[in-house]
């Protein structure tokens, strides 16, 4: 296996619904994406991107195929992993369009929610979330509450609460469809960052092209299967 692999799909379907009704989202897909890499996934409304993500992220069953996340194989024809939660939990960050934060906690224990699940001691979670929100240029919002915050600050905290745990992994559905021009750029060049300096592979949906410029692949579902584009070094900013 090559070690720097962080998400390995072989033959990948999906097909929601029985007999009449049944239809075939995802075809047969296959790619490899390696750590550290920001991958765009584009493709037409209804075509099959969440679909795609909720897979890799563990959270809804394909039909057949192989799924490997890092180093572990978690579905071959079934899941292989014995407890997809506990690997949800520790690999894998999620970002939505709208940022889900829980409105009745402040900045920090939004936060860091999802480390204590984990069990994590206060001693190792709190000194981890200061420096992630000082990362991320937040660090003054601490106390604030996500109320307080644009939509732009509070995708940032979102960002935020889906690095908390150190995940390999994050899987980002539209995380810039909610904000302007500017401010999606901004959190899209953060994304990046994270990629380089975190070696976290980050796969992105977006419907924005001018998004593409920051990526290194673009993934696109074509007739149910996806392909893969490598944009070229001087592409990337
Ligand atoms: N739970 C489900 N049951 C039946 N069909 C579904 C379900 N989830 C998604 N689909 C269908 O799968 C296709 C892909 O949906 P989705 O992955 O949400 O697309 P996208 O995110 O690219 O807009 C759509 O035709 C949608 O209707
Ligand atoms: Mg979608």
């Amino acid at each position: 296996m090559n070690e720097n692999q962080s998400i390995k799909i072989e033959n990948l379907v999906k097909k929601f619904g029985k007999g009449e009704s049944e239809v075939t989202v995802i075809d047969g897909a296959n790619f490899t994406l390696n750590k550290g890499e920001f991958v765009a996934l584009v493709a037409p409304s209804g075509a099959g991107k969440t679909t795609l993500l909720m897979m890799l992220g563990c959270v809804l069953e394909p039909t057949s195929g192989k799924i490997e996340i890092g180093d572990e194989v978690v579905y071959d024809n079934k899941w292989k992993v014995k407890d997809d939660r506990e690997l949800r939990r520790k690999k894998i960050g999620f970002i939505f369009q709208a940022h889900y934060l829980i409105p009745f906690l402040n900045i920090e224990e939004n936060v860091s929610l999802l480390p204590y699940q984990n069990g994590e001691s206060k001693k190792v979670v709190k000194p981890r979330v200061k420096e992630l929100l000082d990362y991320l240029d937040m660090s003054d919002k601490l106390h604030n509450m996500p109320s307080e915050l644009s939509g732009g600050q509070n995708q940032r905290i979102a960002i935020a609460r889906a690095l908390a745990n150190e995940p390999d992994i994050i899987l980002a559905d539209e995380p810039t469809a909610a904000l302007d021009r500017h401010r999606a750029i901004s959190v899209v060049k953060m994304l990046k960052k994270i990629t380089r300096e975190q070696n976290v592979t980050i796969i992105m949906v977006t419907h924005d092209d001018r998004l593409l410029p920051f990526c290194d692949k673009v993934l696109t579902i074509k007739d149910k299967k996806i392909q893969i584009e490598e944009k070229s070094n001087e592409d990337i900013i």
